[in-house]
């Protein structure tokens, strides 16, 4: 089973306080961005990259995709304000596929076995997203004070990627669209539609690179990784 994956490239990067798009910063003398990359021109299911970005960025990103040897990237459409417009505006130029992926260019260790899990969950039920058990002991609070402790097996820390049947994320983003509605992932908008998402369990190694001490666990990662 084939996909084509989007990946939101179009951030600024304000919680990591580099002064410009955190994807650009290396880890282990690579930029994040190609980490990312470098994960799905390998994947063989993976057909073609849509990679948004921000119009000003968008030269320095086709520099480095040549100098990588990124060959995948179908397009580089321009991202929007919110996470949702940047995908949203990839999703308008991708023809039909079997399965799309949604996954945070600023996600660089996501590996092939879960990648391929999430194809085929999405395959069979229409809709997978990776996640990963709550560790710690939850607790909801307002105002300071506990009001409960949440069940914890219940709970579950969603990352992406996150995989769909093409007609029912196109679905849900024309009615996200249409209503003004604006969620934090992509499953947000299934959900909405009433359809199933089914969680795959993936690793807690798969981490979202979004401030300075992200940096020191990603190298550390990566470190291990070489061994
Ligand atoms: N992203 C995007 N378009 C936006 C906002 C975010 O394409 N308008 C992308 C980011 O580049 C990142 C992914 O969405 O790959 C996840 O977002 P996040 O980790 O929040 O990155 P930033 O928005 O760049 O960081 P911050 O929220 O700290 O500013
Ligand atoms: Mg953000």
């Amino acid at each position: 089973m084939q996909y084509e994956v989007v990946l939101p490239a179009a951030g600024s990067g304000k919680r990591m306080g580099a002064g410009h798009n955190k994807l650009f910063l290396k880890l282990l003398e690579k930029p994040i961005l190609i980490h990312t990359l470098e994960v799905f021109q390998q994947d063989t299911l993976c057909t073609g990259i849509w990679l948004a970005v921000k119009p000003e960025e968008r030269l320095y990103i086709q520099t480095m995709l040549q100098e990588y040897g990124i060959t995948k990237v179908k397009s580089l459409p321009a991202g929007g304000v919110e996470r949702q417009h940047s995908v949203h505006s990839c999703m308008k130029e991708m023809e039909q596929v079997d399965i799309v992926l949604v996954h945070d260019a600023a996600r660089p260790f996501i590996t092939h076995d879960i990648i391929a899990n999430l194809v085929q969950s999405a395959h069979t039920y229409g809709a997978a997203i990776a996640g990963v058990r709550a560790k710690d002991t939850m607790k909801k609070v307002r105002n300071g004070v506990i009001e409960e402790t949440v069940d914890r097996d219940s709970l579950w820390m969603i990352q992406t990627p996150q995989a769909f049947q093409y007609d029912l994320i196109v679905e849900a983003e024309d009615v996200a669209e249409k209503v003004g509605f604006l969620g934090t992932d992509e499953a947000m908008l299934v959900e909405r539609l009433g359809h199933a998402v089914h969680i795959v369990e993936s690793n807690y190694e798969n981490v979202k690179i979004t401030t300075q001490e992200d940096l020191i666990f990603g190298e550390a990662i990566l470190r291990k990784r070489a061994l």
